[in-house]
C-alpha cells in the first residue's frame, strides 16, 4: 500500500515539493537568521515595515500586557492600549534597534512573570493583583522571539506570544552585533547572576507545617448494604511543609497533607466531589480520579482557580484501589509536590476484615538543591523533566514513617492490610516489607482477580496501586521500602512495629538486637 501510494505521487511531487520547501523556509527564515553580515543578507524578503528600519536614532516603543486566567486559552497575556488593546497574546512588533519598554500588569492574584530568553528579559516574579513591572531592552537582533511566563505550567496552557523585531543588520552596525554576541552567553552579568541564584538556598521556613498523613488515617470499611451517595469536599492547599530535618519545601496538597485523604466507597455508590482551591493559592488545581469513568476522570471539569469551587458526580462502576491526582499543567510539578491520593472502591460485600488497615503512598520530590541540603529548597522543573529526583518519600516527607509519631503499629498475631499507591509521578516502586512475606497481593489493585499469594516484592507503577496483606508472627521492627534500595538513602523508608510474645519456633536468635531488618 505504502509503496503504491508513493509511486502515485512521485511524478507530480518533486517540483511541487521543492516549491513548498522554499516557501516554508522563507516563512521561517526570520527566526533562523543568525546575526551576522552574511546571514543578514540571506534574509531577502523585507516586509513593508522592514524597509523603514535601520535608523540610527533611538526610538522608544512601549507595550503593556495584562495577565489573565480563565477563558481561551486558560492563561494568557492580554494587550492593553493601542493596536494590541484586548488582543490575546498579541504579536509585539518593533523595529531593529528600538528600545522596548514592556510593562506587565498582574490581572489576577496568581504568580506570573515574563521572559524573552534571547534578550535576557525577565520581569521577576509578579505576585500581587495589579502589581506591575516594567522592563526595558534594546531590540538588537531581528527575528521572531517568544515571550512567555516561566512559572511551571503557565506557558503550556497559553501564556506565550511573539515579539517580532523587523529590520536587517546593516554591515558596519557593530553595536548590535556585539550586544547580541554577549547575549550568546559570554561575559553576561545577568546569566552569571542566574546561575549563582540557583545554587543558593533560602533559610528553612520557620513555621512550616507537617504535611505527613498518618498511615492509620483512613476511613473505616463501608457497612451499608444499600448503595450510598457520598459528598466529598476537598481543598487544594499550597503550603510550606517540612521535607526533612531543617529542610522545608513548598508543597501542593489535597487538604494540607500528603497523600490527600483516602476516599472510600462501594461499587454502585455515587459520589459528588467538590474541589475548592484556597484563595491564597498561586496556581489553579484540579482532580483526576482513576476510579471515575468520564472525561479526564473529572479533571476536565475541575480546573479550579484560587478562591473557586468546582464539582462533579460519578458512579463507581468497577471495584479496585485507584490513584487520584491533580491534573493541572505542569502535572508533574503538581503531583511531585504532593497532589495525589487513593480512592478505594470496595467490591460487593466489602473486603475480608483485618485487624489493621494502613494507607501509604510513594512520591518523588525534585529540588534544585542536593538531597540533604538544609534550608527552604526550590522545585526544579529541569530535574523533574529528567526524572532525576533528589528525594523519595512515603507519605510526603523524608523518613516520615520512621518517626515515632507516624510509624505503623500492630500486635503480634494481627492481620495487616496496606493500601499502597504510587503518586510518583515517574518512578516505579518495588514495594517490599523487610522481614515479612505478603500472604496476599491484590496485584495492580485488582479486586476482581484472585490475589497472588506468598509474594516478597511487588511492582507498583506510577498512577497505580496495590493491596498487600500479611500476618505478624513475631515481634520486631519491620521496614517498608522500595527495593530499589538507593532510594532508602534519599528518604524512602518507613517502620512497622509489631509488639507481643516471641515465637521461637518461627524465629529465634542468640542475641536480641533492638534493631531488626536486613
Ligand atoms: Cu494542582
Ligand atoms: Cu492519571
Amino acid at each position: 500500500m505504502n509503496e503504491r501510494t508513493s509511486s502515485n505521487i512521485a511524478p507530480i511531487s518533486f517540483v511541487a515539493m521543492i516549491g513548498i520547501v522554499v516557501v516554508v523556509l522563507a516563512a521561517f527564515l526570520p527566526i533562523r537568521v543568525e546575526v551576522g553580515p552574511e546571514a543578514a543578507q540571506a534574509q531577502e524578503e523585507p516586509t513593508p515595515q522592514a524597509v523603514q528600519v535601520a535608523q540610527a536614532e533611538t526610538n522608544v516603543v512601549e507595550y503593556t500586557l495584562r495577565t489573565r486566567i480563565g477563558g481561551d486559552p486558560a492563561m494568557a497575556y492580554v494587550g492593553v492600549g493601542g493596536e494590541i488593546d484586548g488582543v490575546v497574546n498579541p504579536e509585539l512588533v518593533v523595529n531593529l534597534g528600538d528600545t522596548v519598554r514592556l510593562t506587565v500588569v498582574n490581572g489576577d492574584p496568581a504568580l506570573h512573570d515574563l521572559k524573552i530568553d534571547e534578550f535576557n528579559v525577565y520581569t521577576g516574579e509578579i505576585i500581587d493583583a495589579e502589581q506591575s513591572v516594567t522592563v526595558e531592552f534594546v531590540a538588537d537582533q531581528p527575528g521572531l522571539f517568544d515571550y512567555y511566563c516561566s512559572i511551571p505550567g503557565h506557558r503550556d496552557i497559553g501564556m506565550e506570544g511573539v515579539l517580532r523585531v523587523v529590520g536587517e543588520v546593516v554591515a558596519g552596525d557593530e553595536g548590535a552585533m556585539d550586544a547580541s554576541l554577549e547575549d550568546e552567553g559570554y561575559g553576561s552579568g545577568d546569566m552569571d547572576h542566574g546561575q549563582a541564584a540557583s545554587q543558593a538556598v533560602s533559610p528553612a521556613v520557620e513555621d512550616a507545617a507537617s504535611i505527613v498523613r498518618h498511615p492509620a488515617d483512613l476511613p473505616a470499611p463501608i457497612t451499608a448494604t444499600e448503595p450510598q451517595h457520598h459528598v466529598v469536599e476537598m481543598t487544594a492547599v499550597e503550603v510550606d511543609g517540612v521535607l526533612d530535618d531543617g529542610t522545608t519545601f513548598r508543597y501542593m496538597t489535597f487538604d494540607g497533607q500528603v497523600p490527600g485523604p483516602m476516599l472510600r466507597m462501594r461499587v454502585g455508590d455515587t459520589m459528588e466531589l467538590r474541589l475548592s482551591n484556597e484563595i491564597e493559592s498561586l496556581l489553579p488545581h484540579s482532580i483526576d480520579l482513576h476510579a471515575v469513568t468520564g472525561p479526564g476522570g473529572g479533571a476536565e471539569f475541575t480546573q479550579t482557580m484560587a478562591g473557586e469551587v468546582s464539582a462533579f458526580n460519578f458512579t463507581a462502576l468497577q471495584p479496585g484501589l485507584y490513584v487520584y491526582h491533580c491534573a493541572t499543567a505542569s502535572i508533574g510539578h503538581h503531583i511531585s509536590s504532593g497532589m495525589y491520593g487513593l480512592i478505594l472502591v470496595e467490591p460487593e460485600g466489602g473486603l475480608p476484615p483485618v485487624d489493621h488497615e494502613f494507607y501509604v503512598m510513594q512520591g518523588e520530590i525534585y529540588t534544585e538543591q542536593d538531597f540533604g541540603t538544609e534550608g527552604h529548597l526550590d522545585f526544579s522543573h529541569e530535574k523533574m523533566l529528567d526524572e532525576d529526583a533528589e528525594y523519595f518519600v512515603f507519605n510526603g516527607a523524608a523518613g516520615a514513617l520512621t518517626q515515632d509519631e507516624y510509624a505503623l503499629r500492630a500486635d503480634v498475631g494481627d492481620t495487616v492490610r496496606i493500601y499502597f499507591g504510587v503518586g510518583g509521578p515517574n518512578a516505579i516502586s518495588s514495594f517490599h516489607v523487610i522481614g515479612e512475606i505478603f500472604d496476599r497481593v491484590y496485584d495492580e489493585a485488582s479486586l476482581t482477580s484472585e490475589p497472588l499469594t506468598d509474594v516478597q516484592t511487588t511492582l507498583v507503577p506510577p498512577g497505580g496501586a496495590t493491596i498487600v496483606e500479611f500476618t505478624l508472627d513475631v515481634p520486631g521492627r519491620y521496614i517498608l521500602v522500595d527495593h530499589a534500595l538507593s532510594r532508602l538513602e534519599r528518604g524512602l523508608v518507613g517502620f512497622l512495629y509489631a509488639e507481643g510474645e516471641e515465637n521461637p519456633t518461627i524465629f529465634s536468635a542468640e542475641n536480641h538486637p533492638e534493631q531488626s531488618g536486613h
